[in-house]
């Protein structure tokens, strides 16, 4: 990364450095507004921060967090680190970023990249594309992959096919006409989410007295630091 990180980069890879695959570290809430306008949360996993200070998780285009993200991209996610005494809350906006195979695809991710302050190679969508498939290979388990040819989240019960007739696990690839297909399927169900920070407060509680640190973007891409009473 260079230097003209924002200044809370280092607060941020003070604690992650080689602890992103750490379930004590890489899970956080993450809040989205639902299109009534009603705060929604749940938690997610950390996968990546890209070249230009990108978060990135992965979710399902059928889940209710991306319509809620098309809608309205606003959210705030409350990160703790338990064995660390830190909270990280981020604030700005998230991009779902899906399969650009079809011109629907395709042009949600351009879209998403007009609107994120991506800098580098991270400004490309074929770079989301390679990012995603990269963590559809490696950062997912066959239990998980298996989770997006899946009747839709959130379905009744009693409108989708029996529980046993389910996928159970997914290879990242396969030469098998059957689970090729539910590859396909699944592919076209898993996204990438993009998270633009504009604001991040770091809170330390292991520190006495406690310290609580705010860094907001401004207009002209400057980071304003605040240090205030925790
Ligand atoms: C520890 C943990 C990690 C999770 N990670 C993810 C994730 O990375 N992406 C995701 O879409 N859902 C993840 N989930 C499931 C979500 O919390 C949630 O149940 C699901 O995404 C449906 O939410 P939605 O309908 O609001 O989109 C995780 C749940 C837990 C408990």
């Amino acid at each position: 990364m260079s230097s003209s990180n924002p200044p809370w980069v280092s607060a941020w890879k003070k604690h992650l450095d080689g602890k992103e695959k750490d379930p004590q570290y890489n899970v956080y809430a993450l809040s989205t507004l639902s299109t009534e306008g009603l705060p929604k949360v749940r938690h997610v996993i950390h996968r990546d921060l890209t070249p230009s200070n990108i978060f990135v998780i992965t979710t399902d285009m059928r889940m209710q967090k991306s319509s809620h993200l098309s809608h309205n991209p606003a959210m705030e996610i409350a990160w703790w680190l338990d064995p660390a005494g830190v909270q990280f809350r981020i604030s700005g906006k998230a991009f779902p970023l899906p399969n650009q195979s079809t011109p629907e695809g395709s042009t949600r991710v351009e879209d998403a990249l007009r609107q994120l302050r991506t800098q580098g190679e991270d400004s490309d969508p074929s770079w989301w594309e390679k990012e995603r498939k990269r963590v559809w290979k490696e950062g997912m388990s066959g239990h998980l992959r298996a989770s997006f040819a899946r009747p839709p989240p959130g379905k009744p019960l009693d409108e989708v096919p029996e529980p046993d007739t389910w996928p159970t696990r997914l290879d990242a690839e396969s030469d098998d006409p059957d689970e090729k297909k539910q590859i396909e399927v699944a592919l076209k169900n898993f996204a990438l989410v993009a998270i633009q920070v504009d604001a991040f407060e770091y809170l330390e509680l292991a520190e006495t007295p406690n310290r609580r640190t705010q860094w907001t973007r401004q207009d002209d891409g400057s980071w304003e630091e605040r240090k205030v009473a925790p």
